[in-house]
């Protein structure tokens, strides 16, 4: 048995920032932006909204398309770097809203690649029998993490959450590939604001190179796709959408030239949420599922990078 996705979902906030509302917080204009990283707008939360409400809206709009209810679920897996609490778990958080209460919830950090690490550890779950229902939901608010004083990452990051519902099924293909590489780390960092010697202000925002992150992406993606094309036995024309981590336009750009394919398998909306971080992926499987354009039998990948360094890529069958 392996996981089939039976719903999908995906909530972000009400408040969009648009880059020339950037432009009034730091040196920077709308055709910079737009012309190195494809962003046109990002949704911050506001109000009452918080990684928790993100992620478990998200995760009520994926059951109400696979059509079961929450106390049918006995996982939630929950990938974030950012959320509003630290106990309990986001993802307890969660089942509480929304009333799972038969499933065991923890939560992972794997930055950027947290979702598809997410997805690939519940088809873990699923295989060893261990669960048969499992919600993954990718879900994160950069913006808390985010120095709106540093023009070179402020303007890279948005608010959002996205989720799937995986079953137990025969017949279901799956297949990953998944590396971390600590050694490279400094490349993004964040310190924590809970340490006993409280590190200075500007330490606990994302710190980011952002130069090396692009190289690192534009390398090990295609890398990474090639490893999971080999372990499927497919070519790369053969796969019908690459839903990739939404992190900069350009990086899509290259990475689909790399692989020698059209940008049309490149189902992109980081000018609507820029980079949200393990949302990106979650969330944009949902908008094209939503609009019908992922139909049976397609074979689709999902490939992300971030920090850790960590990057990997799921295999799959639409079903
Ligand atoms: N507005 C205007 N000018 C800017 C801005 C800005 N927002 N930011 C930088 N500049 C300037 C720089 O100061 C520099 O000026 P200079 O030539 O006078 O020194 C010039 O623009 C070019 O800067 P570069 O850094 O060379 O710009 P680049 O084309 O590399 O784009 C960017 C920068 C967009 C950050 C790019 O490197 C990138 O997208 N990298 C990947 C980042 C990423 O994906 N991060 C997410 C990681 S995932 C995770 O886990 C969080």
């Amino acid at each position: 048995m392996t996981g089939k996705i039976i719903g999908t979902g995906a909530c972000v906030p009400d408040k969009v920032v648009s880059n020339d509302d950037l432009s009034k917080i730091v040196d920077t204009n709308d055709e910079w932006i737009r012309e190195r990283t494809g962003i046109v707008r990002r949704h911050i939360i506001s109000g009452e909204e918080t990684t928790v409400t993100l992620a478990a809206e998200a995760g009520k709009r994926a059951l109400n398309m696979g059509g079961i209810a929450a106390k049918e679920l006995d996982m939630i897996l929950l990938s974030s770097i950012s959320s509003n609490v630290i106990l309990p778990c986001t993802a307890c958080a969660v089942q509480r809203l929304i009333g799972a209460v038969n499933a065991v919830c923890y939560d992972l950090n794997a930055a950027c690649s947290g979702f598809v690490f997410a997805y690939n550890a519940a088809q873990a779950h699923i295989m060893s029998g261990m669960c048969n229902t499992v919600l993954v939901i990718g879900a994160d608010c950069l913006s808390d993490l985010t120095n709106w004083k540093d023009r070179s990452s402020c303007i890279l990051f948005g608010d959002g959450a996205g989720a799937v519902v995986l079953q137990a099924a025969e017949g279901v293909p799956f297949a990953f590939a998944m590396h971390s590489d600590g050694q490279r780390g400094g490349s993004i960092t964040c310190q924590s604001r809970n340490q006993n010697n409280c590190p200075p202000l500007e330490e606990t925002y994302m710190k980011m190179d952002g130069k090396e992150i692009f190289k690192f992406a534009s390398t090990k993606v295609p890398a990474v796709l090639h490893e999971l094309l080999e372990k499927v036995s497919m070519k790369p024309e053969e796969i019908d959408a690459y839903f990739l981590h939404q992190a900069n336009g350009r990086i899509i750009e290259i990475i689909a030239k790399k692989m020698g394919l059209d940008l049309s398998k490149f189902p992109m909306n980081v000018a609507e949420y820029a980079n949200t971080s393990s949302g990106t992926i979650p969330i944009l499987l949902d908008e094209v599922n939503r609009k019908g354009n992922i139909l049976k039998g397609q074979k689709l990948i999902m490939c992300s990078f971030g920090a850790g360094l960590s990057w990997g890529a799921a295999y799959l069958e639409w079903q």
